[in-house]
């Protein structure tokens, strides 16, 4: 006996519903995909890459981490930037962070959860780097929210310097880098406005782009 018999058959339903919008769909997706978008995201199940900016199969390159990181020595999300940059030619990195993101939460208590702990230390970094920051936001205002957002920056910047996007940059290849962020409470996005490209200065973009962290939490 199959296990799993329902996601099987909600497989095959989808299948058929897109079958009948468009016949040949499948049939072109399996010669090539060509994605314009490349998602860099959190592994959390209610942030899935495709819905939530309603794209079909084959529209976005997806890889998605606990807290939704790009560590410098990660050679898995490497890997995922460089295909995606110089095989997919991809126009857009998008990383993605959420706000009440669980592995930002366990970066910013001081509580031991396992293994994981190792992995979100990177996030526990940035948590020290802006406590200052954090420190004094106002009473009312969740500091995890804002290490959510200062989190998606941090990763932006990681992308930026990426030997991938660096090597793309230098060579005139058009790709942009964009740090977004998403509630989930409404399933709205917001930019958090570090949009970036070859001819941006990485430092000046880091700075206003936190200075624009502390004015939203008040
Ligand atoms: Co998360």
């Amino acid at each position: 006996m199959r296990l799993l018999e329902s996601l099987f058959h909600r497989n095959r339903a989808w299948a058929e519903r897109m079958r009948a919008e468009d016949p040949r769909f499948f049939e072109r997706l399996s010669d090539q995909q060509a994605p314009q978008y490349l998602w860099i995201g959190c592994s959390d199940s209610r942030v899935p890459a495709n819905q939530i900016v309603d794209l079909r199969p084959g529209d976005v390159f997806v890889h998605r981490n606990v807290a939704n990181q790009v560590i410098h020595a990660d050679l898995n999300c490497l890997s995922v930037l460089q295909f995606g940059v110089e095989v997919l030619q991809v126009r857009h990195v998008i990383v993605c962070g959420h706000y009440g993101c669980g592995g930002v939460q366990a970066a910013f208590d001081d509580h031991r959860h396992g293994l994981v702990d190792n992995w979100l230390g990177h996030v526990h970094d940035i948590a020290e780097r802006y406590g200052e920051l954090l420190d004094g936001l106002p009473q009312d205002h969740d500091p995890v929210d804002t290490l959510c957002e200062l989190n998606v920056i941090g990763q932006v910047l990681n992308v930026c310097n990426s030997t991938v996007v660096q090597d793309a940059w230098a060579r005139g290849q058009s790709l942009s880098v964009h740090g977004w962020i998403y509630a989930l409470e409404d399933g709205l996005l917001a930019d958090l406005d570090v949009t970036l490209d070859a001819d941006s200065d990485l430092l000046a973009a880091r700075i206003a782009a936190v200075e624009a962290c502390r004015r939203r939490a008040g």
